[in-house]
């Protein structure tokens, strides 16, 4: 597995693996067992499998959000050797951005609801960084979790309406036994919390209606900032001892 800082290194290597398959996943790092799903579907359906590690600063609408993010460079990187990753993209924020953040991309105003309502920001930087990613990869396949639904509806209009040779795989939401969604936030929960936590996915599975599950939710002790239903799925958000869960289930 080589590991690649420097973003003109990168492209020359990728200008050697012209002719093989290439499968991508972007991450944040902290990786865990979803990410370590991501990896093995492309890992069985690619030759060669990347994948990045960059906490992207334009995505957070909320400093104290990303200074606390989790950074846990070592063991991803062990995680990743097992999983047989082939080529890690490390870059720095200097690199992604030279120019600082002068040029993003935009949604759609009607996408402004949920994440892109209660995130300012969030979904032009989650736009901006993949566009930039997936144009420094050059993948075959790029695989994205069903957990953050909202962005894998985001990314997957937007290399459709780029004309990127790109295909986006959805993936499904993996989980602990209770049911909790895997998410690198869930690190911050203690232990109690966590078992407290998997109660979104219950709720979300099992209440009538979006009324219900936000009064089962709220009777947890969760501060609930959304439960909707849209796209065919359930989805909602709520805090829970100052971290932020998001999760969706099928419904309807
Ligand atoms: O899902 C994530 O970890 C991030 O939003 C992504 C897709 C890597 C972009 O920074």
């Amino acid at each position: 597995m080589r590991v690649w800082e420097n973003l003109d290194e990168w492209q020359a290597r990728r200008r050697s693996l012209e002719g093989r398959s290439i499968g991508f996943v972007p991450t944040m790092g902290a990786l865990h067992q979803g990410h370590g799903s991501l990896v093995e579907r492309c890992r069985a359906e690619n030759e060669i499998v990347v994948v990045s590690i960059f906490v992207n600063p334009s995505q957070f609408n909320d400093p104290s959000d990303l200074d606390r993010y989790p950074r846990t460079l070592a063991p991803d990187l062990a995680m990743l050797e097992k999983l047989g990753a082939d080529e890690v993209i490390v870059p720095s924020a200097a690199d992604m951005y030279p120019n600082g953040y002068s040029i993003r991309l935009e949604p759609h105003p009607d996408d402004l609801v949920l994440e892109g309502a209660y995130r300012p920001g969030f979904l032009q930087g989650v736009m901006t960084i993949v566009m930039k990613l997936l144009n420094l990869v050059r993948a075959h396949r790029a695989c994205f979790g069903e957990k953050d639904y909202q962005q894998l509806r985001t990314v997957t209009a937007m290399a459709q309406e780029f004309f990127l040779p790109t295909v986006i795989v959805a993936c499904p939401t993996v989980r602990e036994k209770s049911g909790l969604a895997m998410s690198s936030r869930n690190a911050r929960l203690s232990p109690g919390g966590r078992e407290k936590a998997a109660r979104l996915f219950h709720a979300l599975s099992t209440a009538n209606d979006c009324a219900e599950a936000r009064d089962m939710l709220e009777k947890q002790g969760m501060e609930v900032e959304y439960i909707e239903e849209r796209w065919g799925r359930r989805l909602a958000a709520a805090h829970l001892e100052g971290v932020r869960l998001i999760d969706n289930v099928p419904c309807c």
